[in-house]
């Protein structure tokens, strides 16, 4: 069969998210934190879209790898691809762009400024992308509605209870509609209710902005929310689950 005639170009910018390139990868990652081995050969490759629970026991190395991924912690051996860059060849400055532009960040106590109203911690992330106050403050209240907060806009983080924090928390790592999710045990210091709530209202947004999730969790209960679970054991994925 010959290809169609007007086969739609494929444009440099999405070269790298077509055919078979994974969107994020991690080829045989090594850590060492002085004599502790946090990685000792870690793959694990996301594709856009795709939302991959990081699992495995206490010490096995999840927070680790995803800060290798993330760009925050530089590997010592093997290498981490996001599209066509080699995060391990860029400088700090470039990887903390990519960072701001790309990515969005979900820890396990939401991590909001406790000065800020909800709001403008949502809208954060979008001034510092230099966005426009007005504008920012118009997306962060449509994020937080998105997240069914829209009513704790104007209080404090203290005012606000874990599950909403947490939701507010999910809210400014989507409002940039980053690519890449990353989720460091969301919800474990939720209750069950709320730890499901979280993990359906952030799997739906990124679903719906196309992003791809990368999310560690203690729990099978939460990692159901992923298309994919990758076990980590002592440091290595386990061949099976990567
Ligand atoms: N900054 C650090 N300094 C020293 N040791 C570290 C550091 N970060 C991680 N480690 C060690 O590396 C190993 C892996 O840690 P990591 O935090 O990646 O595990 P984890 O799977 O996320 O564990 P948990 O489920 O308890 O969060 C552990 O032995 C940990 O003590
Ligand atoms: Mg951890």
């Amino acid at each position: 069969m010959t290809a169609p005639e007007h086969a739609p170009a494929v444009t440099l910018a999405e070269a790298p998210l077509a055919g078979p390139g994974a969107l994020l990868a991690a080829v045989e990652v090594r850590k060492a934190f002085g004599a502790t081995t946090a990685l000792a050969g870690a793959s694990l490759r996301v594709d856009a879209g795709e939302v991959v629970a990081l699992m495995g026991p206490s010490g096995s190395g999840k927070s680790t790898l995803l800060h290798c991924l993330a760009g925050i912690v530089r590997p010592d051996a093997g290498e981490v691809h996001y599209g066509p860059h080699r995060l391990s060849a860029l400088s700090e400055s470039a990887r903390s762009a990519l960072r701001r532009g790309d990515f969005g960040f979900v820890f396990q106590f939401g991590q909001l400024v406790p000065e800020l109203t909800c709001a403008e911690n949502v809208a954060l992330p979008l001034r510092l992308a230099g966005v426009g106050r007005r504008d920012a403050r118009a997306r962060a209240l449509a994020a937080l509605g998105r997240l069914g907060v829209e009513d704790v806009a104007a209080k404090r983080p203290g005012e606000v209870s874990g599950g909403q924090g947490q939701r507010v928390a999910v809210a400014r790592a989507l409002v940039t509609e980053p690519k890449v999710v990353f989720a460091d045990e969301p919800t474990g210091a939720l209750d069950s209710l709320n730890g499901e709530q979280v993990m359906r209202l952030l799997t739906e947004a990124a679903r719906e902005t196309s992003a791809a999730v990368v999310l560690v969790t203690h729990e099978s209960r939460v990692a159901a929310y992923s298309d994919r679970e990758v076990v980590l054991r002592d440091g290595r994925t386990t061949d099976a689950a990567s």
